[in-house]
């Protein structure tokens, strides 16, 4: 049965609903019960891990046996395993339920196959109702899902000739205020920032995102990586949130670890040495150069070491986009899988 349009509203409300849970270690999802007359019975969305997922958070608003014969309309496939709380496929089955229309099929390898479950249950299942809106919100979780750990945007701000830092390692600031701003406003996007110990001891970053003098709403965790202690009175010890120390050189470890806290996007700051390890280990997903008019000289490249000895061996990006930002550039751009490379 095609879908109706008050499944439809529905579903663009599921939509807001799923906006107001956590970005986290689950995915945002939203759910609508409607009577057989397309009345709204309940509404449901999920606030974060170990809380009742959306269609239980609807259904729970019943009283027992009013959703027999209902329809849910839920932003993700209604999940069909076991984990901190029971599968929700099952849930809608025993409400009676009679019909689920859902926007997004489930990735996770545990739990898809809710659809299928309800189907089996005699449900009628309609997948795919405004897709892209869903796709849209929950993103980084599919990102998350898709790579197995968080997404991971390498960021560096370099000279013309490709130096991060003068020869004294003073490095503040290659850049002008707007490129500056711009890394302000895509800190605040991510959900971690991470740099390395040597970043830390040189300049003494605070980490925030800003805008001018004043903090942005959201600030993503300050993440430190390496084995060298940070000063007590380190700028990013006043930081907002609780820094992260990881005492390592594994970062699939860190990344791990940031994944179970969950983090889906990680914004790594430097310096060129932690920078190119994330690189050379393949744990980058998107570099952000800003290329500043000036010439430094040195040794101190942006980039050091990422394992490339001939040029057959070059890590060939593709450019999504060139900003220029006041006197600077800005390249947004990914690895090329081999194919596009060559
Ligand atoms: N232009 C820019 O965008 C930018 C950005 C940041 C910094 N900088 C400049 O860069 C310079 C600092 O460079 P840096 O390369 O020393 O800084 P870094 O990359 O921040 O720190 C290097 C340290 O990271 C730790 N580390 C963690 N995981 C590692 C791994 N897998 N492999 C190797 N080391 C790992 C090690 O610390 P432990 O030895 O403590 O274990 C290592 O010594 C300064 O001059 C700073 O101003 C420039």
């Amino acid at each position: 049965m095609a879908v109706t349009e008050a499944e439809r509203h529905a579903m663009t409300r599921a939509l807001e609903l799923a906006g107001n849970g956590p970005r986290g270690l689950n995915p945002q999802v939203g759910a609508i019960i409607l009577s057989p007359a397309g009345d709204v019975l309940a509404e449901g969305w999920h606030r974060g891990a170990g809380t009742p997922h959306a269609e239980v958070d609807a259904l729970g608003k019943l009283a027992p046996g009013a959703a027999r014969g209902a329809t849910a309309v839920v932003t993700l496939e209604p999940c069909n395993h076991t984990g901190r709380t029971g599968p929700c496929s099952q849930a809608l089955i025993d409400a009676g339920v009679g019909r689920v229309v859902y926007a997004l099929d489930d990735p996770g390898e545990l739990s898809s196959g809710g659809g299928e479950r309800l189907r089996a249950a005699g449900v009628d299942v309609e997948p795919g109702e405004q897709a892209e809106a869903s796709r849209a919100l929950i993103a980084d979780w599919l990102d998350v899902q898709r790579l197995g750990r968080p997404r991971v945007t390498v960021k560096w701000a370099q000279s013309l000739d490709g130096r991060a830092a003068a020869s004294d390692g003073t490095s503040q600031w290659i850049t002008g205020a707007a490129a500056r701003a711009d890394v302000h406003l895509r800190r605040a996007a991510s959900d971690a920032i991470v740099v390395g110990t040597g970043t830390v001891l040189a300049d003494d970053p605070s980490l925030t995102a800003r805008d001018g003098d004043v903090l942005l709403p959201h600030q993503p965790v300050p993440v430190v990586i390496g084995a060298r202690e940070t000063p007590a009175d380190a700028a990013l010890r006043r930081h907002p949130r609780e820094p992260l120390f990881y005492p390592t050189r594994d970062l699939h470890a860190v990344l791990d670890d940031l994944r179970e806290r969950g983090v889906q996007r990680v914004f790594v700051e430097g310096g060129p040495t932690l920078a190119s390890r994330f690189i050379a280990e393949g744990l980058c997903d998107d570099v952000l150069a800003y290329i500043a008019p000036v010439l430094l000289g040195g040794a101190r490249l942006a980039l050091t070491d990422i394992g490339v000895e001939g040029i057959d061996g070059a890590r060939r990006l593709i450019v999504d986009e060139w900003m220029p930002l006041g006197a600077d550039l800005l390249v947004i751009a990914r690895p090329a899988t081999t194919k596009e490379g060559n």
